[in-house]
Parts: C-alpha cells; structure tokens; sequence
C-alpha cells in the first residue's frame, strides 16, 4: 500500500473511503469543519446521530451516489478523549484499513487534522499513523498457495489543509514506512517454520539482505566456530542434522569505520524442542519463533542501513537448532566458551544463554563495542512475571536503561525493568566447571540474565532484553495476526536512530 498526499484542503480530497476518528462527548462536523466540506452529505446522514463513538466502535456510511469525490465514511470510535492514546491510534486506523480491505476498496483517506489531538507532535503521529496502517495488512502467506483474502488498498491518502513543501512530513512517512517494514521482515523470519529456516537458511536469508541494504556480512560455519571456539553454541547444535552458524552483519557508514561499534545480539534458535529435555508437544510449534532475537536484530540492521543513521552497529546472530539426538548435548556435559571459560549444563532446554554467552564472549574479543544490546526469548519465567505484554529488560546503567526504555515507549513496545540481583549469582557455583548454566526455577530470568552477566567484560556497557512470551502473538488483533510478533525490531531501530547520545 503507497501512502500519498493530498494537499491544498477538502476541495482537494478523493478516495473510495474516508477514516474518521471520533471520540466520545464530541461533535465531529463541529470540531472537523474540513470533514464537512470534504464530505457536505454526511450532516444529512442519520447514521452520524447513531455514532457514539465507543472504542471500537465503526459505522460506515454512504453518500448519494458513487461519483462523490469521497462517497463513504468509515466512523471509528476511540471511546472517552481523555483516556486516547497512540495505542489507541494504532489499533482503531488498523482496523478501519482491515475494514476497507474486507470491502476491496482500492484507496482510503485519512485527514492529519484528525491525528493532532493525539499528542506526541506532527512527525511522530503520522510515522505511527503510517506504520500502524501498513502493518495492519501484515499476512504471512508466503507459504500458502491460494488467498483467502482481496489484497488491502493500493493508496493510503493523507489529507492535509496546507500546500507548503511537505519535506518533514514526508521524512515522517518514510520513518513510518521503515518502521512497518522491519516488524514485517522480523515477523516474516520467525514466523518460517524450522524445516525451512535452520541456521544455514537463515545465513542464506542474511546474505540476501546484506546484498540488498548494503551491510557487511561474515559467516561462520562449524569449522569456523570450532577454531574460534564457540562450542557453547556447537554443543546446543549437536543433536542437529543443520549444523550451527555465527552470523555477523555489519553496518559501517562512511566515516565512521573506525568507531566503537554499537553491537546487537539476537538469539537465533531455528526451533528449540528443548534437546534431551526435551519440552512438552504442547504449543511446542511456538518455538519456531526462537530466534526472533535474532529476526528483530536482521531487520532492524536492514532499516537502519537504509536510513542511512550515522553510526557503526554490527549485528550478530548465533543460530542453532536444539534437538534430542544420539549426537545431541546432554545434561551434566561441560562445554568450553569462547571465552576459555568451562559451562556445566543443568537443562538442555536452558540453549538460549549457551548461544548468546559464546556470542557475548567472541564479540568481546574480536571488538570494543560502546554498548552491547541483546535481545533473546530466553525464559518461559520471565514470560510468568510480565505476561504477554510486557518484555524484561536487564540493565545496571540507568541511562542505557532509559535510553532503551524510551524507544521501545514510542514504538508501543514495552519493557520492564528486572533486577541482576547478584545474590542469586550463587545459584550458579557449580562443582566441576567454572559455572554452572542454570539456577533453580524461581526467578528463573533472572539467574538467566546473570549466567549472561558473567561473560561480560568489567565495565561493559550491557542491557539484555527477554522477549519470551511477547514474541508470539496467540491472539490476532487488527495490529498482527496470531504468530510471530516481530517485537523487539522497532525498539532496535528507535535506538540505532537515537544512538547511546554521544555521537
Ligand atoms: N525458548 C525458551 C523460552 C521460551 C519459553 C520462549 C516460552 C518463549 C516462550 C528457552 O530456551 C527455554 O526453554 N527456557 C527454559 C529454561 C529453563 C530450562 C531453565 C524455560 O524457560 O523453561
Ligand atoms: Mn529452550
Ligand atoms: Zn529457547
């Protein structure tokens, strides 16, 4: 869907279908006098006295006759004024393009004036607006051979009073349009299922795209791993007829080369059964979606190199898939980290920390990053402490926190702070190796984020997200159907945008 615009006021206005954001105790023509010019019929229609403007609400109505420049009004209710937020924008805009989609109409309108009540500033809205409109024709059909759906709009018309150059609200939509398109990418990864992305294909899809948004690549396959040492993350690949691959991507703008890079770590779990512990057949399909770190770290790379953000950031993906085996890891096995460092394995199905700890441990070596940021579905208990709303975030520098707190709060994706409580460090003393890679089931994310913790160089700037349980949508609401959610990729890209505030 293109989004265009359609300046110089009312008298300007054509498309099959105006959006019409209402709120309660408000009279629309009244408070929308371009409303009323754009479409003169609507103070005749009945339907207009019905519209309560409940949240959710929708009342769709028609003009006299089909050759209106605008000849029907799709109402979209936000409930009370007061309680409006950009969450709220974002579902109701998305459910008005479902709508217009169901009906197989070829272009829609939406007025800015009706944006400004929202708050958060002109650029802000319409890269939300924009963004919350393109991802509500979000499908992952790829994989099926027929539609069972009409194809959403071609145009999304923005609707605006002014005929002045439109530079900053143009630089908005494209924002909103990048936006869209790595929660897209992140979901279109991890929404493939595990015979089809294992960390080969996965490294292929990388290749692809580096090629395409002009980002340095490198992969190393297991010879490689094996003479860098990785066999934290070879171990969890073990059992595995797809061997493991590091995928490290790199974006590094025109003088800024030699810099201290910004470093992304994504889990990449093609599929996790759980190894020898193996989990338990329900919902075991979710976990497909065990790399979405990952997925989220690819496709915020892809958008910021298109956006062309004046910093070094490199990308790095430690993929394997973990699967029972007669060559599979097992309990009590210890396993030596890039680091020089020996891990006793508790619980096979604890693989996601035995992935990143090797990546945290080669990145340290091979780079001095400013900041390292990763982002893992890496426990079920972090996914029981904040529910499916809400992603973990662990961070002992209050101003890396904020930062990232901060970009996740623009994009609409939430995060919560949880403690490295360093006393329950102790839980991870182990008898026969230097640590031991799971602590009791009790705060189970958090003695994850400490086993994380422990790779860490002493004073490295670290924040690790847990994004278990938000990664998978089980519901489908207007914003993203059931399955991969691509949380976490707009948090990335908010914050390779920002950057740490020094450059
Ligand atoms: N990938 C899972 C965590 C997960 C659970 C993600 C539910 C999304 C939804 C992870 O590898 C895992 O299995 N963790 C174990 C750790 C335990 C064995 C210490 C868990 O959370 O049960
Ligand atoms: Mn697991
Ligand atoms: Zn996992």
């Amino acid at each position: 869907m293109e989004i265009r615009f359609q300046n110089g006021g009312p008298e300007h206005w054509q498309a099959d279908l105006l959006l019409a954001l209402g709120c309660e105790d408000e009279d629309l023509l009244v408070q929308n006098p371009e409303l009323a010019k754009a479409c003169p019929w609507l103070k005749e229609s009945t339907g207009l006295n019905d519209f309560k403007a409940t949240k959710g609400e929708q009342c769709l109505l028609y003009g006299p006759g089909a050759d209106l420049p605008i000849a029907r009004v799709l109402l979209l209710g936000m409930g009370k004024r007061e309680e409006v937020d950009l969450a709220a924008l974002r579902l109701s805009l998305a459910q008005g393009l479902q709508r217009c989609a169901k009906l197989g109409l070829k272009s829609a309108l939406l007025m800015e004036s009706l944006l400004a009540r929202f708050g958060g500033g002109r650029e802000r809205l319409l890269e939300e607006a924009v963004c919350a409109a393109k991802l509500s024709l979000y499908e992952f059909c790829v994989l099926k051979t027929k539609a069972d759906e009409p194809e959403g709009p071609q145009w999304l018309a923005l609707g605006q009073e002014s005929t002045e150059s439109q530079e900053a609200a143009l630089l908005a939509v494209r924002r909103g349009e990048h936006s869209a398109s790595v929660v897209s990418l992140a979901r279109d990864l991890a929404n493939m299922p595990g015979n089809l992305l294992y960390p080969a294909t996965l490294a292929d899809r990388a290749r692809d795209l580096a090629q395409s948004h002009g980002l340095g690549l490198e992969i190393l396959d297991e010879k490689a791993l094996e003479a860098e040492g990785l066999f934290c993350l070879l171990g969890v690949g073990q059992g595995s007829a797809h061997p493991p691959r590091l995928i490290i991507l790199e974006y590094a703008p025109k003088g800024h080369e030699a810099e201290k890079p910004l470093i992304f770590i994504g889990k990449g779990i093609t599929f996790d059964s759980g190894g020898i512990c193996l989990k338990p057949a329900a919902n075991m399909h979710e976990m497909k979606c065990d790399m979405s770190g990952a997925s989220a770290v690819l496709a915020a790379l892809c958008s910021l190199a298109d956006e062309a953000v004046p910093r070094r950031i490199i990308g790095i993906l430690p993929c394997a898939e973990n699967l029972p085996d007669g060559r599979a890891f097992r309990p009590g096995d210890v396993l030596t980290c890039a680091s020089g460092e020996t891990v006793e394995v508790i619980n096979t199905d604890a693989e996601g920390r035995l992935a990143l700890c090797d990546a945290l441990a080669y990145a340290q070596k091979r780079w001095t990053p400013q900041a390292i940021i990763d982002i893992a579905t890496l426990t079920g208990a972090c996914a029981v402490a904040l529910g499916k709303g809400l992603a973990g975030l662990f961070c002992a520098n209050a101003g890396l926190a904020e930062r990232i707190e901060a970009a996740g709060a623009v994009c609409g994706e939430n995060f919560w702070t949880l403690p490295l409580w360093q006393p329950y460090a102790e839980q991870l003393k182990s008898e026969v190796a230097d640590i031991r890679h799971t602590g009791s089931r009790e705060g189970g994310a958090i003695t994850a984020a400490l086993f994380l913790e422990h790779f860490l160089k002493p004073g490295a700037l670290w924040a690790h997200l847990d994004i278990a349980g938000v990664d998978w949508n089980s519901k489908a609401t207007a914003l993203c159907p059931e399955g991969a959610s691509g949380f976490g990729a707009r948090t990335l890209l908010e914050f390779g945008r920002m950057g740490l505030g020094q450059n």
